[in-house]
C-alpha cells in the first residue's frame, strides 16, 4: 500500500483463563509493542489495541476446574494479565475486555448485518446432548476411550495421550463430563459462514500478500489447498454473547466470531476516550491494519476474520499478520498444565526491575521464522556480554568520563578528524536501517542494529582512548567526548522500542527530552553545555548462582511432572502356583555390612538365615549406608543360583520395593520373626 495515513495495530486477545508467561510475550506482545513504539517515535498516528477474550469453552473449563463461575474467572485473570502487560511496558492505547457492553453490541450488530445480507446458512446437525444436565456438549465436555491408543480419558476433540485429533463421535463409550451420563444425539440449528463459497475472494486476498512471512503465507496456502469448509458461527452454550435472532434461545456467538470483532469494539472504546473517530482506524483504505498473533491463531486472522469483514462489508482488511512461531523453554514446549513456563509475575519477583533484560533476550531469540528456545544460560550470557558488556559498558564509560573531565557538562567539539567523521556518518545511517528492519517486521535484525550503535561507541572509545589522550591533548578529548555523547544520545532513541525502561533511564541521565526517530543519528543531538547526571549503571551482571536457581526450579518441576505422570509397571505374564512354589523366600538378619571396593552400587552383607551365615551382594549402596543396615531383618530369595560379582559370590537376593521417585524400601516382617522364617 502507499504510505499509510495511520496504523491500527492489534495484539491477540488472550483468553482470560490464566496468567501470562514468556511464550506469550515472545510470540506476540513484545513484537507488537516494539513495532508500535517505533511507529510512534517515527511520528505515525497509531492505535494499539488489545484486551482479554472472555468467552468460549476455555473460560468455562477453567471455571469448572477452579470450582467457580466463568465470570469470577475472567474478572480474576483480566486484572492479573493487564498488570503483567503494564509491568513489562506493553504500551497499549487500550486494554479492554470482550465482556464490555459495547463489545456485545458491536458483535451482535455485526452478526445481524451479515444475517440480513444473507451471508449465513442455517444448518441442522446432530450434536451430543446431556439429558441429565439438559445441555448440548462442546467437544471438550465429552470424554471417552480413544479409538487409537485406548486411553480411557480422551476428549471429544483430542486425545492428550497419543495426540490424535478426534471428533466426539470417534470416542468409544462417550460420557458427559457434567453428569457422567452417556450423551445422546440431538438435532440443533446453527448459522454457518459458507467459507467454501467465499474461497475465491479469500484466495485473492491472501495471494495479494506474498510479502507475508513465509510461515504465515504457507499456513494459509495449506488451508486453501485443502478447500475451506463452512464453519458454524453460533454454538449451543450458555456462556457467551447471545445470538441476536428470534428462536435462538440457548445459543451464543462462536468465540472466534466475537473475539476478533473485539479489536473493533475496543477501538471504539479508545476513540471515545481519546477524542478520535474510530471509523478512521477501521474503515479508511489509507489505514494500515496489522494483527500481531502467535502461530496458533493464523487461520482465524488470515482467513476467517477477513471473510467476516468482507461479508459485513464496511471494514478494511489486515495488511499484514506477522505471526511468530513458538518459544520453547529449556528445549521443551511451554505448557501451562505441566507448569513448564516462566510466569511473568514470578520473573518480576525474582528479577525486580529487569523487565528490559527479558524483553531483550526474548527479542534476540524471537521465534520469527521457526520455533526457538529460551534457556537461562543464554539469558545470563546475553545479559552479561551484550547488555552489560556492550551497551552498559559504553554508556557508563561515556557518562563517567564526562563527569570526571567536565563535571557532567557536554563539552564543545573542536575540529573533527576523519575517524570522527566516519564514525558520525555510520551513526547517522544506523537509525534508518533499524527503522527499515522494524517496518519489515525483522525485529531480530533491528535489535542487532541497535546493539551496533553501542558497538560503534565502544569501538570509538577504544580507538580514540580519551583516558590516555587527556594527558597530552585536553582539547582533543573534548571532541572525543562530544562524539561519544552523540552516540549515547542516539542510543537512547533507538533502544526505546526494545528497552523502554532503559531508554527512560538513559534520557534522564543525559537530561535529554523525548526525541523522535528522525532526530536519532544527528551529530548535535545532545547540545554543548547540557548538564548530564552522575553515571548510574543501566544493567547488572547476573551471577551463576542466580541462573542455577532458576534451572533447579525447572528441574524440580520436571521431577514433579514425572512423578505425576509415572505409571504402575504393567503386569508380567501369568505364572502357575508351581512356578511360585519354586521360589524359596525367607527372612534373615544382617550381621555385617560393608561397601564393595571399587563399586558405587554394591554392598556386601553377611546374613544369618537360621541355618548358616551367607553372603549376599545387593546394588543398593546409593540408597542405604552399610551402618544403617546392620541388625535389620530383610526378606531374601534363598534358592537363587549363586552369582559372582567383582570376584565375590552372592548367594541370594534381598527384596526391595521401588517407590514412585525411585527410592528403595526394605521389605520387612511387621514384627520381628526368627531368622530363617519362610515367606509364602
Ligand atoms: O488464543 C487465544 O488466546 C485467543 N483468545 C486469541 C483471540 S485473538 C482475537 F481474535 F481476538
Ligand atoms: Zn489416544
Amino acid at each position: 500500500m502507499n504510505k499509510p495515513k495511520r496504523y491500527t495495530v492489534t495484539a491477540a486477545l488472550i483468553y482470560a483463563n490464566g496468567p501470562i508467561h514468556i511464550g506469550h510475550l515472545a510470540g506476540c506482545y513484545v513484537p507488537a509493542d516494539v513495532y508500535v513504539r517505533y511507529l510512534r517515535a517515527a511520528g505515525e498516528d497509531v492505535a494499539f489495541i488489545s484486551g482479554t477474550d472472555e468467552h468460549g469453552v476455555p473460560i468455562t473449563i477453567k471455571a469448572k476446574k477452579e470450582g467457580t463461575t466463568p465470570q469470577a474467572v475472567v474478572d480474576k485473570y483480566y486484572g492479573i494479565i493487564k498488570k503483567s502487560f503494564e509491568d513489562f511496558g506493553i504500551s497499549f492505547d487500550i486494554y479492554s475486555r470482550t465482556s464490555k457492553e459495547i463489545h456485545h453490541k458491536t458483535s451482535q450488530d455485526f452478526f445481524v448485518k451479515m444475517y440480513d445480507k444473507g451471508y449465513f446458512d442455517e444448518v441442522t446437525t446432530e450434536q451430543y446432548y446431556d439429558e441429565t444436565a439438559g445441555q448440548f456438549l462442546a467437544d471438550r465436555y465429552i470424554v471417552g476411550e480413544c479409538p487409537n491408543c485406548h486411553n480411557p480419558g480422551a476428549y471429544g476433540d483430542q486425545c492428550e495421550k497419543c495426540g490424535s485429533t478426534l471428533s466426539p463421535t470417534d470416542l468409544i463409550n462417550p460420557r458427559s463430563t457434567f453428569s457422567g451420563s452417556k450423551p445422546v444425539m440431538k438435532a440443533t440449528n446453527n448459522w454457518y459462514l459458507p467459507l467454501d463459497r467465499m474461497q475465491p475472494e479469500i484466495e485473492k486476498y491472501v495471494n495479494s500478500h506474498p510479502e507475508w512471512k513465509a510461515n504465515v503465507f504457507g499456513q494459509c496456502q495449506s488451508w486453501l489447498k485443502q478447500g475451506l469448509q463452512p464453519r458454524a458461527m453460533t454454538r449451543d452454550l450458555d456462556w457467551g454473547i447471545k445470538v441476536p435472532l428470534k428462536d435462538a434461545e440457548g445459543k451464543v456467538l462462536y468465540v472466534w466470531f466475537d473475539a476478533p470483532i473485539g479489536y473493533i469494539s475496543m477501538t471504539k472504546e479508545w476513540a471515545e476516550q481519546a477524542g478520535k473517530r474510530w471509523e478512521d482506524y477501521w474503515c479508511d483504505e489509507d489505514t494500515k491494519l496489522v494483527h500481531f498473533i502467535g502461530k496458533d491463531n493464523i487461520v482465524f486472522h488470515c482467513i476467517i476474520f477477513p471473510a467476516m469483514l468482507m461479508a459485513e462489508g464496511s471494514f478494511i482488511l489486515a495488511d499484514n499478520v506477522p505471526a511468530n512461531e513458538f518459544m520453547n523453554l529449556e528445549n521443551d514446549k511451554i505448557s501451562t498444565s505441566r507448569n513448564w513456563a516462566v510466569w511473568l509475575h514470578e520473573y518480576l519477583e525474582e528479577f525486580p526491575g529487569k523487565q528490559d533484560v527479558l524483553r531483550y533476550v526474548l527479542l534476540a531469540n524471537a521465534p520469527e521464522t521457526k520455533d526457538n528456545d529460551f534457556t537461562w544460560k543464554d539469558f545470563q550470557t546475553k545479559n552479561n556480554s551484550e547488555l552489560v558488556g556492550i551497551f552498559g559498558n559504553f554508556v557508563n564509560r561515556t557518562t563517567v568520563l564526562t563527569n570526571k573531565y567536565y563535571e557532567g557538562v557536554v563539552p564543545e567539539k573542536g575540529e573533527l578528524t576523519d575517524f570522527d567523521k566516519q564514525t558520525l556518518e555510520t551513526l547517522a545511517q544506523l537509525p534508518g536501517q533499524i527503522g527499515e528492519s522494524l517496518r519489515n517486521y525483522k525485529q531480530r535484525e533491528a535489535l542487532a542494529g541497535m546493539l551496533e550503535v553501542a558497538r560503534l561507541g565502544n569501538k570509538y572509545l577504544a580507538d580514540t582512548e580519551p583516558w590516555k589522550v587527556i594527558k597530552q591533548d585536553e582539547e582533543r578529548v573534548k571532541t572525543i567526548m562530544y562524539v561519544a555523547l552523540q552516540i549515547t544520545a542516539t542510543l537512547s532513541i533507538v533502544c526505546e522500542p526494545f528497552l523502554p525502561f532503559t531508554a527512560e533511564k538513559l534520557r534522564k541521565q543525559l537530561n535529554l527530552e523525548h526525541k523522535g526517530w528522525s532526530e536519532a543519528g544527528k551529530d548535535d543531538l545532545i547540545k554543548t553545555g547540557t548538564k548530564i547526571e552522575e553515571a548510574e549503571l543501566l544493567f547488572e551482571k547476573i551471577e551463576d548462582s542466580v541462573v542455577e536457581a532458576q534451572v533447579n526450579k525447572l528441574l524440580e518441576t520436571k521431577r514433579q511432572n514425572e512423578l505425576e505422570g509415572k505409571e504402575v509397571t504393567p503386569l508380567k505374564p501369568e505364572i502357575t502356583f508351581d512356578d511360585f512354589a519354586k521360589l524359596d523366600i525367607r527372612i534373615g538378619k544382617i550381621l555385617e555390612a560393608e561397601p564393595m571396593p571399587k563399586s558405587k552400587k554394591l554392598l556386601k552383607f553377611l546374613i544369618d538365615d537360621g541355618l548358616e551365615k551367607r553372603t549376599i551382594l545387593s546394588g543398593i549402596a546409593e540408597h542405604f549406608s552399610p551402618e544403617e543396615m546392620i541388625g535389620k531383618q530383610v526378606t531374601f530369595i534363598a534358592n537363587l543360583a549363586p552369582r559372582k560379582m567383582m570376584g565375590v559370590e552372592s548367594n541370594g537376593m534381598i527384596l526391595m520395593a521401588e517407590d514412585k521417585d525411585g527410592s528403595l524400601s526394605l521389605l520387612q516382617p511387621h514384627k520381628e520373626v526368627w531368622s530363617g522364617a519362610t515367606v509364602s
